[in-house]
């Protein structure tokens, strides 16, 4: 039986936050930020719009690319670091939405791996119990605007809001599976370079966390980016050499999209030509878990990725988590 990605779906909020509209709230400039990022915009979900429903928007595309209704989805993994709730979980939230009444759903916490990491959870379940996962919905999804500090321009300037879907089949077929390789890592000794520092059991909600500002993104920029640039081209590398493939053969890198100065840092590296790398970190900004599933979508969409692509996908995150995963389409 094969796995193969059957739909893609993806979706960011109509509010479009220009570096010209934040040069009027922090102290900051378009060409600091489009030189040392390569964000021009980002889009910003409305107050009373929760993650979930970035969600259900970027589903809603991915099932009709796959022709399937809610009710055959088997199970539904969510990668976000921005739940509608702490409980219950947003994948809870969406199943109702999508009346996708079978199947069972969970959240999973990586950041900016989010999406890989769930890819590889729903993978290996439909690859352990071929008859009980037929479709697996896996979503990044954030609403990062929630916990940003729009007063701190060494971060509000990263950041925006947004939603990718992937929707995997059991076609019950012999081609190849979606999955080709894959190498993800965590490193827990890093956590204190990004993270959000209250909020959870540790520093629960009160006076002083807000007043500190702790319920927003923290994070040493400069460090971040130097472990990130190493993580993604030995994963990378790690990815290929697995699959036995040569760089000459991927056909599109996609790239977690956290700032284009590291994505054109990791693609040399790995033997790509920047002409073979996804970038439209310049549209969104980084939306964390979304950023792969927004590039995914639209990279089809737009016939760069076509039957039998390799793609090779890229991330770093919160945790610290990174990893790398080939894609056979
Ligand atoms: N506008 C103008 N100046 C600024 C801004 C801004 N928005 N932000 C910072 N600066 C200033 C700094 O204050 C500093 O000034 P100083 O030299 O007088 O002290 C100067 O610009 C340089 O700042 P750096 O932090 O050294 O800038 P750097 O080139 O490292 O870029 C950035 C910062 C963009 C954050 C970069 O380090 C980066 O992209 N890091 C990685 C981010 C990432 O990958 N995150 C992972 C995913 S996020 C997640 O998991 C949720």
């Amino acid at each position: 039986m094969s796995i193969r990605i059957a739909g893609t779906g993806s979706y960011v909020p109509d509010r479009i936050l220009t570096n010209a509209d934040l040069e009027k709230m922090v102290e900051t400039s378009d060409e600091w930020i489009r030189t040392r990022t390569g964000i021009e915009e980002r889009h910003i979900a409305a107050p009373d719009q929760p993650t979930s429903d970035l969600a259900y928007r970027a589903s809603l595309k991915a099932l009709e690319m796959a022709g399937i209704t809610g009710e055959q989805i088997d199970a539904i993994v969510v990668a976000t670091i921005t739940p509608d709730y702490v409980f219950p979980s947003t994948g809870c939230v969406l199943q109702d939405r999508l009346g996708a009444k079978g199947a069972f759903c969970f959240d999973l916490e990586a950041a900016c791996s989010g999406l890989l990491y769930s890819l590889e959870v729903a993978y290996s379940l439909m690859k352990t119990h071929p008859q009980r996962y037929k479709h697996v919905l896996v979503i990044g999804a954030e609403k990062l605007s929630c916990i940003t500090d729009w007063t701190n321009r060494n971060t509000c300037v990263l950041f925006g809001d947004g939603a990718g879907a992937v929707l995997l089949e059991n076609d019950g077929s012999d081609g190849p599976d979606c999955v080709v390789a894959s190498d993800l890592h965590t490193d827990g000794g890093y956590g204190e370079i990004l993270k959000m520092p209250a909020g959870g059991s540790l520093a629960p909600a009160s006076k002083e966390t807000v007043e500190a500002h702790e319920h927003f993104i923290h994070m040493e920029g400069k460090e971040v980016f130097k472990l990130a640039v190493n993580a993604m081209v030995n994963a990378g590398k790690t990815v290929l050499e697995e699959a036995g493939i040569t760089p000459e053969e991927v056909n599109l890198v996609v790239p977690h999209q956290a700032n284009s100065r590291i994505i054109y840092a990791v693609a040399p590296r790995l033997g790509v030509p920047d002409e073979r790398v996804f970038i439209n970190i310049n549209h969104y900004g980084n939306t964390s878990a979304a950023s792969i599933g927004l590039c995914l979508d639209e990279a089809v969409r737009s016939g760069r990725i076509k039957k039998g692509d390799n793609v090779l996908l890229t991330a770093f995150g919160g945790g610290l988590t990174w990893g790398a995963m080939l894609l056979k389409f």
